[in-house]
C-alpha cells in the first residue's frame, strides 16, 4: 500500500518587531484606511537586523518538531519554500538541517515565491508516497522585508516576514488513519508572465539583490483565476464540493482575494482562516503561519477537512487537500 503523509505537529515564528500601516503612512504617501480598503492588511511583523530567514525557519521548524513530540536527528527530508534564501548558496533548508540536528537524508530549498509552500509540502508528500522518505519537514521561510523597495507604495505595504513548518510521517494509510492525510496536490506555472511580479535584481542577471516590481491589478485578476482552478482540481481530484470542506487556509495576500475565493466554495467566513490583517503577505510562509495558529489555538482539529490554495511570482500556482 502507498504509504500517505499524516499531518504530526506544526509550528510558527514571526519576528517580534511590529509595523503597523500608521508607521508606514509617517514615511510613505499612503494611509491606514487605504491600505485596510485594498487589502484588509492593518500590521506586519518585519525581521530584526541580523535576523536571516534561517533564523526565522529553525525557530519555526523546532516548534513543529517539539508539538510532534520528535527532534532533528528523525528527519530524513527537509524542504524549504523561500524566495528570500540566506545566501545565493549553499540552499537555506542546509542552514536549518545543520541547526536542528537532522543527520540524515537531504534538505534543499524550493523557489515558487508566494506558492513555495503548496510546492514544498508536493514535493515531500510525493518523496513520502514513493517510499523515499519517512519523516518530512515542510517549510514556508520568508524576510521579504530585504527584497522590498520601502520607496515603493505599490509594493511595500504588502508584505510581511515570517516562517511557518509542517511535520509529515509516512503512514500506512490504514486502521483508524486511513482517510487522514495529504490526499491530493497540484502545482502549476506559466513562465509568460513573469514581468507581471518579478524582483529586478538577482546573481546572473544584475549581480545585485534586487527588488520587487509588480503590476498589482494584472496579478488580482490572474490570482483569482488560477487559484479557483487549482481549487476545482483539488475538489474534482477527491469528488467532494465546497460545502464538505471544514477549512479554507488561503495564502493570505489580500482579503478581497481571500473573501472571493471563499465565496466560489460556498465556504461561511467562519470557516475561512484569515491572517493577512497581521501578518501581510509573508509569501512562501503564509500558508503553514495561519496552520500553525488555526491547530494551535483549537479551530483545526484531527480528522477535518483543509484545503490549501496559492498563487505567486512566475507565475505559479496550486492546490493541497489534506485531512488533518
Ligand atoms: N497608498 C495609497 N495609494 C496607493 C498605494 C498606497 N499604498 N499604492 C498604490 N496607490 C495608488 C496608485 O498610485 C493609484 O493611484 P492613481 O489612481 O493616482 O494612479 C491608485 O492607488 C490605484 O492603484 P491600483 O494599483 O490600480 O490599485 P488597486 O485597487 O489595484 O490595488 C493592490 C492595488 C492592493 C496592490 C491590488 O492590485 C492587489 O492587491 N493586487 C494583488 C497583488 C498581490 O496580492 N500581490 C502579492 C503577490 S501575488 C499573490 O500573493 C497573490
Amino acid at each position: 500500500m502507498v504509504p500517505r503523509s499524516l499531518v504530526v505537529g506544526c509550528g510558527a515564528y514571526l519576528p517580534r518587531r511590529i509595523v503597523t500601516n500608521a508607521e508606514l503612512a509617517e514615511r510613505l504617501e499612503t494611509s491606514d484606511a487605504w491600505i485596510t480598503q485594498r487589502t484588509g492588511i492593518r500590521q506586519r511583523h518585519i525581521a530584526a537586523e541580523g535576523e536571516t530567514t534561517s533564523d526565522l525557519a529553525t525557530a519555526a521548524a523546532g516548534e513543529a518538531l517539539r508539538r510532534a513530540g520528535l527532534d532533528g536527528a528523525d528527519v530524513d527530508l527537509l524542504v524549504l519554500g523561500t524566495t528570500t534564501p540566506d545566501h545565493t548558496f549553499p540552499a537555506t533548508a542546509t542552514q536549518v538541517q545543520a541547526r536542528i540536528g537532522m543527520t540524515k537524508g537531504a534538505a534543499f530549498d524550493i523557489q515558487a515565491v508566494c506558492s513555495g509552500f503548496i510546492y514544498a509540502l508536493a514535493t515531500a508528500d510525493n518523496f513520502i508516497k514513493a517510499g523515499q522518505c519517512r519523516t518530512a519537514l515542510v517549510i514556508g521561510a520568508e524576510t521579504f522585508s530585504r527584497i522590498l523597495d520601502w520607496n515603493d507604495r505599490g509594493t511595500c505595504v504588502l508584505f510581511g516576514d515570517g516562517a511557518g513548518a509542517l511535520v509529515l510521517k509516512a503512514g500506512s494509510g490504514e486502521g483508524v488513519l486511513a482517510d487522514r492525510g495529504v490526499l491530493t496536490t497540484h502545482v502549476y506555472s506559466d513562465g509568460r508572465h513573469y514581468k507581471q511580479l518579478y524582483v529586478d535584481g538577482g546573481p546572473s542577471a544584475t549581480q545585485t539583490t534586487g527588488h520587487v516590481r509588480m503590476e498589482g491589478r494584472e496579478v488580482f485578476r490572474h490570482a483569482v483565476v488560477r487559484m479557483g482552478e487549482a481549487v476545482d482540481a483539488a475538489m474534482a481530484a477527491m469528488g467532494i464540493t465546497g460545502r464538505e470542506l471544514d477549512w479554507l487556509v488561503p495564502h493570505q495576500a489580500n482579503r478581497r482575494i481571500i473573501d472571493s475565493m471563499g465565496h466560489r466554495l460556498h465556504l461561511p467566513p467562519e470557516k475561512v482562516i484569515v491572517t493577512v490583517d497581521r501578518h501581510a503577505n509573508t509569501s512562501a510562509a503564509s500558508i503553514p503561519l495561519a496552520l500553525a495558529e488555526a491547530a494551535g489555538d483549537g479551530r483545526i482539529r484531527p480528522g477535518q477537512l483543509v484545503l490549501l490554495e496559492a498563487m505567486g511570482g512566475g507565475f505559479t500556482w496550486g492546490s493541497a487537500l489534506i485531512r488533518w
